[in-house]
């Protein structure tokens, strides 16, 4: 349902009230976006490896700015009585007591931390996400905030991104019904709700398509996929009524996105109907001087602005240069009040200038790690975990083995909780050993092995005689928070450290071996593939992480996780993707075919691939026409049965091909999928209701056409396995 932010008449006769009024300096002040900056000498790099120092420096909240009503949006806080401090004096002591909108990255969590969005798009459940989303809002709200910068909705293709963590995968399909879950789960039908945000879809545009998967960098890419495959989860977004957008650090083919007209726009407002505000990134308009897109600060907020990026975060170009540039008449004031209406826009339908006052202390107390949320965690976290090889149905493990449970990671708070996850604390989080004993596992013995990264080679004396004890080797090994979100990209896929050192000195002992990974992003990992006995993909799954591991370890949940993204074999592969467009020599047995001398083509676990505790089978898949036209639907339906012996949950997907085009069209690509509960021996039909004008492209002339011709459709357990029949455009 398209909710997306509206005009209306009388919100609209306001803004044009306070435009009058307004001052230029109030002006571009409302345009600006400022986070309290800290004082004093300190080492940026040291903050970051010690939040506790970071929340111990002092810190300026330009009060006499907000006085002077030259400030419009602030970041970087948290507590509700800071916030409303801020508030009062922008309410009660400017001149004309516009409020000032709080935003923040609430990414997975506020102080509950659900499991990364990454492993939350592999549950391919959008209400779930919705749910947490609005989980998320309430503990928010309850500490003052009212905007989030969430969610994120970039394409990820290539897992040596950090941020790839951050977003729902590889996928345009299911990034767009991740999109609109979260908006919908921040904002509710109304975010000046007390305990809704405004949302903003992020980063605008083409952000995950950094080359060599390095943060910041460039990206040169042709405008059909960026309409086709990097533009779609940000329309959703719109549609599901996103009040803000926020542009990305990149340049896209030599014009950086934070001064791009044509996407900031054209495409954004012209072609998607976008009525709310766009953010830059931190910093992302100074940036256009490195960029060496502009020549200074002052040209640069000039580019921007006129591009459509309404509001500056951090560069302070707008509130010093606005005035000039106006005066000057290089800039005109139309653009100006333009940038100024969007923003007092979305603080009207955000309800601030009725209620400026979002949260209190005591909100706080009640509301956050508040047991509903704690047992959506637990949820959220077993239902994203992802099964990906369970040899001899090793798992799922009795309470009353033997367990020895390996790994730096094993009994580790701070890092289960991954990227963006400030305003949450370590010390709430449960580690798995915690989960697995709290299970009632009273054979339990932990030992940390080694350290998650380190460069010196370690012992393994005591894991190793831990290790003896067990009849079960549960090794849980990965990466660190901090190796997988922003500024975090890696030219390695492989366990950090000694990790895989010690995953091999484990299987040399000749004992059953688990492998839980926790991770931000898909590793390489050939040798556990062929060597460990079952693995299973925890992800970085929260606050709940031990409970709901030991949920998934011992049974009492059924994995029903489903991958977003695809593991590669190597991170030579990357970027890897299942929606590749064809080539005209598809990998095979010949030599001059696409594909590698020295490893394989394919990814290790395919995109939508995760096994279950039991078996389903699919039968019976039929279409109800073979001919449709152009304006018609086609009506597929297939059986589903659960061939094994527990109660499951199936990620059920149907994927289409075009095939032969006007254009190279990808192999194979996601249309719609369903997720289904079946009892052991259940069988269910599934009808999926595909509309012809979903199966269309960008022609090279950049026309939208659905083309009449043959197409191949497959209905299976992921993108490499399926029934498969064909039908007609006609
Ligand atoms: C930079 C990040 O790229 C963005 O995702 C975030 O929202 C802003 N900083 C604000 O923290």
């Amino acid at each position: 349902m398209d909710q997306k932010v509206n005009i209306h008449p009388q919100v609209e006769a306001k803004i044009d009230d306070l435009l009058c009024r307004m001052t230029l300096a109030e002006k571009a002040g409302q345009l600006t976006h400022l986070s309290p900056s800290l004082v004093g000498g300190f080492d940026i790099e040291d903050l970051i490896e010690n939040p506790e120092l970071f929340r111990e420096v002092k810190r300026d909240f330009h009060e006499d700015w907000i006085r002077e009503g030259v400030v419009g949006s602030f970041g970087g806080m948290t507590g509700a009585e800071d916030i409303n401090r801020l508030q009062k004096i922008a309410v009660e002591e400017s001149r004309l007591g516009i409020p000032m909108i709080f935003g923040l990255d609430v990414i997975h969590g506020y102080r509950t931390i659900f499991p990364i969005p990454l492993a939350e798009a592999c549950c391919w459940e959008p209400e779930l996400m919705e749910r947490t989303a609005a989980a998320a809002a309430k503990e928010a709200a309850a500490a003052g905030i009212h905007w989030t910068f969430a969610p994120m909705v970039d394409i990820a293709r290539d897992a040596r991104w950090g941020r790839i963590a951050e977003g729902a995968g590889e996928d345009p399909y299911l990034g767009c019904q991740a999109a609109a879950a979260r908006v919908r789960g921040f904002q509710g039908n109304d975010f000046s709700q007390p305990d809704r945000l405004a949302a903003c879809a992020k980063h605008y545009i083409a952000y995950g398509a950094a080359e060599g998967g390095r943060d910041y960098n460039r990206v040169d890419l042709s405008l059909q996929t960026l309409h086709e495959i990097y533009l779609p989860p940000f329309q959703a977004a719109v549609e599901a009524g996103a009040a803000t957008v926020m542009s990305s650090f990149n340049d896209l083919n030599g014009v950086p996105a934070s001064a791009n007209p044509y996407t900031l726009t054209t495409v954004l407002r012209g072609q998607l109907g976008f009525n709310g505000f766009v953010v830059s990134d931190a910093n992302s308009i100074g940036e256009l001087v490195p960029h060496r897109f502009a020549a200074d600060r002052k040209e640069a907020g000039l580019k921007a602005l006129t591009a459509g990026v309404d509001m500056d975060m951090s560069t302070e170009s707008y509130r010093h240069d606005i005035p000039e540039l106006v005066e000057q008449g290089v800039l005109s004031l139309d653009v100006v009040d333009e940038a100024v209406r969007r923003i007092l826009r979305v603080k009207f339908l955000a309800g601030l200038f009725d209620h400026p006052y979002r949260g209190s202390a005591a909100l706080e107390r009640d509301i956050h790690l508040h047991p509903q949320h704690l047992s959506l965690a637990r949820e959220a976290a077993r239902r994203s975990f992802v099964l990906l090889k369970n040899e001899s149905d090793l798992l799922p493990l009795k309470k009353e083995t033997t367990i020895s449970l390996i790994g730096p990671l094993a009994d580790n708070q701070a890092d289960m909780l991954g990227s963006w996850a400030f305003t949450g604390s370590p010390k709430d989080v449960v580690t798995i050993a915690a989960g697995l004993r709290a299970a009632g596992c009273a054979n339990l013995r932990v030992a940390q092995g080694c350290a998650i990264n380190s460069p010196e080679t370690e012992d393994f004396t005591e894991a190793l005689a831990v290790a003896a004890q067990a009849d079960v080797i549960v090794a849980v090994l990965g990466e660190s928070a901090m190796m997988s979100g922003e500024a975090a990209s890696r030219v390695s896929l492989d366990l950090p450290g000694n990790q895989q050192a010690l995953l091999e000195a484990l299987h040399a002992t000749g004992k059953p071996l688990v492998l839980l990974l926790v991770n931000g992003r898909p590793l390489a990992l050939p040798w556990a593939a062929q060597h460990v006995d079952a693995i299973l993909e925890l992800w970085q799954p929260g606050t709940q992480a031990g409970h709901a591991a030991a949920d998934v370890l011992f049974g009492n949940y059924n994995p029903s996780g489903r991958l977003a993204v695809s593991f590669p074999y190597s991170v030579g592969q990357c970027p890897i993707y299942y929606n590749r467009p064809s080539t005209g020599r598809p990998a095979g047995a010949f030599k001059f075919t696409s594909k590698y001398i020295d490893g394989p083509w394919e990814p290790l676990y395919p995109f939508g691939y995760g096994l279950s505790y039991t078996q389903f089978a699919y039968e019976n898949l039929r279409l109800t026409e073979t001919e449709i036209h152009p304006e018609d639907t086609l009506y597929v339906r297939v059986t589903v049965r659960n061939a094994g012996g527990r109660r499951g949950e199936e990620v059920v997907q149907l994927y289409t091909a075009d095939l032969v085009a006007g254009r190279v069209r990808p192999v194979k690509e996601l249309k719609a999928f369903q997720k289904i509960a079946l009892q052991p021996g259940e069988s269910r039909e599934l009808l999926f209701k595909i509309k012809a004008s979903d199966l269309g492209y960008y022609d090279t002339a950049m026309q939208y056409v659905v083309e009449p011709g043959l197409f191949q459709l497959w209905v299976g357990p992921s993108s490499a396995e399926g029934l498969e029949t064909t039908f007609r455009i006609v």
